[in-house]
């Protein structure tokens, strides 16, 4: 069989038949006008594996587990990975000015904080420095920021938690300067020991549900654009199930999750307090 030209598309039904695997396993829709976007990106995993087209390739990944690498190199591909650390003014507005002093006049000392669909750990690095530079004794506390992605090369990139110039561009410079160092001679920032020390990143799929204690934050932004109603109900309820009583998640502006709150108060339509 000759190799798939450069322009050259899935099927109909092909695109039906992915869309469908693609949903059943990561709950993102695709819709079908996505069609040469989805073959260029699936064209590009042909050539990784020496696959000769979309049809072999579709029933290669149907008879593999989740779990294989194959997975990850298919879902990195048909994902958005864009972030970086203090995206979304608002949101470090009302961390630093709102919940941290309100859980230092508490008189708490733990804290346990989820990054869901972390991608590259911008946002998990970005908690822990608001946490590092604004807590008045953050050595006194037990702080634990769990992030976690669908994709284990995403989980691997927030483990070793290198960033340049774009990621860190709205990095305040007495953040920046006190709490990452600057490696080599490119542009790259690495956070500092006591930043690595509250993170820790691992894989999971939002549609299942997260095991360890319950969370007093959760940060679920930009991740559930890509799904309809009906995975969006799943992820909310299995994130609502991981939260104490009382605690907020902090939604991206357009997640569209505003009907499926009911277990939480809306406080601003990107903050959500649990009942
Ligand atoms: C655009 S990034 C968002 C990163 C960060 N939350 C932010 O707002 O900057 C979306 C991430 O969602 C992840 N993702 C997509 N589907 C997922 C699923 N079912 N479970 C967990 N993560 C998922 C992707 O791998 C990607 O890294």
């Amino acid at each position: 069989m000759s190799q798939l030209s450069a322009t050259s598309q899935v099927t109909d039904d092909q695109m039906r038949r992915y869309a469908k695997m693609i949903y059943d396993v990561a709950g993102i829709e695709i819709s079908p006008a996505k069609k040469q976007l989805l073959s260029n990106r699936i064209r590009r995993r042909l050539k990784q594996t020496g696959i000769v087209d979309f049809e072999e390739y579709f029933k290669y990944l149907s008879k593999l587990p989740t779990s294989h690498e194959e997975w990850d190199g298919f879902l990195q591909e048909v994902t958005t990975h864009e972030t970086y650390l203090f995206r979304d003014e608002s949101n470090w507005k009302w961390l630093r000015g709102e919940f941290i002093p309100a859980i230092q006049k508490a008189g708490s000392n733990s804290l346990r904080v989820w990054s869901a669909a972390c991608s590259t750990g911008d946002e998990a690095y970005t908690i822990a420095s608001c946490l590092a530079e604004d807590l008045r004794n953050p050595s006194g506390w037990r702080i634990q920021i769990v992030g976690s992605d669908i994709g284990i090369g995403a989980v691997r990139d927030a483990q070793e938690a290198r960033f340049g110039e774009r990621a860190m561009r709205l990095v305040p410079d007495t953040i920046k300067t006190r709490h990452f160092k600057r490696v080599g001679e490119a542009n790259i920032w690495e956070p500092n020991s006591k930043l690595r020390a509250m993170t820790s990143f691992r894989q999971h799929n939002l549609l299942d549900r997260i095991s360890g204690p319950p969370f007093d934050l959760v940060f679920l932004k930009n991740v559930l654009i890509y799904f309809n109603n009906e995975s969006k109900k799943r992820v909310i309820s299995n994130i609502e199930q991981a939260m104490k009583p009382g605690s907020f998640i902090v939604a991206g502006a357009a997640e569209g999750i505003g009907d499926l709150m009911g277990g939480f108060n809306r406080i601003h339509p990107w903050l959500y307090q649990r009942k």
